[in-house]
């Protein structure tokens, strides 16, 4: 289903000409950024499947007060990132990432908040310690290294448009949420078709940033650390999972056979 439409044409990307780039794609080489990028984070992208929240997660083993506690840190993820997007929307360095109508979350997630704690759902939120040191680090690199907001972007938003829709019907199965989507606004990129087609477009916009070997391989690392980050913001809810009361915790659904394939992020 997936199979190349004319990402373009179909997506109305926002960030100017479009269609042209796509064939970087079948030209890759070991210094491309994307392809340093998929390498260089192969094993914390490991960790990360392996952590207990994430298995747990994908299992339908997710307590609905722990899926909502996840929500709120990528809310302030998201607002953190994407506020530091804005202002480098115009730094040549970050610039042909600018794509906020196709990937911006911060709305979505407020939209997913309102359902689940209601109108004063800003007034019942707090910003996590772990999620505190991501947003902090995050925030240092938009004012003052923004070459490595990229590494950022691409840790989450190419991780969301690899694994929205699986994560999404385990979330709506385990949680008992209505088919209508409503608090899942999360893993639905409105503005992509294909999601495929889009991160090979993102790929391609990386491997045109004009930066030197050693840039990219601080981007490597940043994108590490941007890892390090969620994977210490999964550890936290885990931990937190384990104060929940037992009756809470209970909501365990059958892992499913359309899982397999597909799962991503
Ligand atoms: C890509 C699986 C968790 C970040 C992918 C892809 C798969 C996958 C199969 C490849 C997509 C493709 O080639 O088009 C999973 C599974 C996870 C998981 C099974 C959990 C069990 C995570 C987490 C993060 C993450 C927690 C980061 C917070 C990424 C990124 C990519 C990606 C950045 C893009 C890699 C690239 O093409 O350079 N994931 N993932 N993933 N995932 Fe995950």
């Amino acid at each position: 289903a997936d199979k190349m439409e004319d990402p373009g044409k179909e997506q109305g990307v926002s960030n100017g000409a479009v269609y042209d780039e796509m064939e970087a794609e079948d030209n890759l080489s070991p210094e491309d950024l994307s392809e340093m990028l998929a390498a260089g984070t192969k094993e914390s992208h490991e960790k990360a499947e392996n952590t207990k929240f994430v298995k747990d997660f994908l299992r339908g083993r997710i307590p609905r007060e722990l899926f909502k506690l996840g929500a709120v840190a990528l809310y302030f993820t998201y607002t953190a990132m994407e506020e530091e997007i804005e202002r480098n929307r115009d730094h040549p360095q970050f610039a042909p990432l600018y794509f906020p109508a196709e990937l911006h979350r911060h709305e979505a997630l407020a939209r997913d908040l309102e359902y689940f704690y209601g109108g004063d759902w800003k007034s019942q939120i707090s910003c996590s310690p772990a999620t505190q040191r991501y947003v902090k680090r995050i925030h240092e690199v938009g004012q003052s290294d923004p070459v490595l907001l990229v590494a950022h972007t691409y840790t989450r938003y190419m991780g969301d448009l690899s694994g929205g829709q699986v994560l999404k019907k385990v979330a709506q199965r385990a949680l008992k949420l209505p088919p209508t989507g409503e608090g899942l606004c999360f893993y639905e990129f409105e503005g992509i078709h294909s999601a495929k087609a889009f991160k090979q477009l993102y790929r391609s916009r990386m491997n045109e940033l004009d930066l030197d070997e050693l840039t990219k391989e601080r981007v490597v690392a940043e994108a590490n650390l941007a890892f390090t980050f969620n994977m210490e913001v999964f550890t936290e809810l885990e931990e937190l999972g384990k104060t929940l009361p037992e009756d809470v915790v209970d909501g365990d659904v059958p892992a499913h056979g359309d899982m397999q394939g597909d799962i991503r992020k």
